[in-house]
């Protein structure tokens, strides 16, 4: 039996999850218009699938970019995030939703936050796939929380559908909890 992995979340449990938050990213932003469109913001590469299946689920007017932030290594945070990719995007007077795979410390959110509330963005909100809430940084508790999420998980670290460990992984179809010290037996 192969111990390393376990399904948290089947594939269509997480396709049914994003059709359940398309509905209420459609009510909270009724009032968006064609002439100012909803400025979504992937986070590379982990929010990809989750990014693409949800902006194609919601039915308001959306404009598509990606940003790309280095936080990661194995299973470890590897210190204070940096944009690699995308830090030069508009935002100003835009009602922007940034997409994410999963929020952990918080850290990495905190940083594009201040940075696109620094460049004046008119909102920002965050769309997260998976939430650690007893991960968050004490000092970041209640300051960065997602404002839709698929689910709320327990502390594991989870690979599939998007997310990686060392860039393993991402392909999978379920998301999975990873135990890198289980040996297959
Ligand atoms: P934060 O800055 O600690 O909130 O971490 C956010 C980033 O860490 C996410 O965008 C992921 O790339 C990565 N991350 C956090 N937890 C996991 C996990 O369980 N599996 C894979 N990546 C994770």
């Amino acid at each position: 039996m192969n111990k390393q992995f376990s399904i948290l979340k089947t594939g269509d449990e997480v396709k049914a999850r994003i059709q359940e938050m398309a509905g209420e990213i459609n009510r909270d932003y009724a009032g968006i218009t064609e002439e100012q469109p909803l400025l979504v913001l992937c986070t590379l590469r982990g929010a990809v699938f989750f990014a693409s299946d949800l902006v194609r689920a919601v039915s308001i007017p959306c404009e598509l970019d990606f940003i790309k932030i280095k936080s990661y290594q194995g299973t470890r945070p590897a210190g204070s995030p940096i944009f690699e990719l995308g830090e030069q995007i508009n935002v100003s007077g835009r009602n922007v939703l940034i997409v994410e795979d999963i929020v952990d410390t918080g850290q990495t959110m905190d940083t594009v936050m201040h940075n696109f509330a620094d460049k004046g963005a008119k909102s920002i909100r965050i769309a997260a796939m998976l939430d650690k809430p007893s991960r968050r940084l004490p000092h970041l508790v209640g300051k960065v929380e997602a404002d839709y999420v698929g689910f709320s998980i327990p502390d594991e670290f989870v690979i599939g559908w998007g997310l990686d460990y060392n860039e393993q992984f991402r392909l999978l179809p379920d998301i999975m909890i990873y135990h890198p010290e289980h040996e297959e037996s």
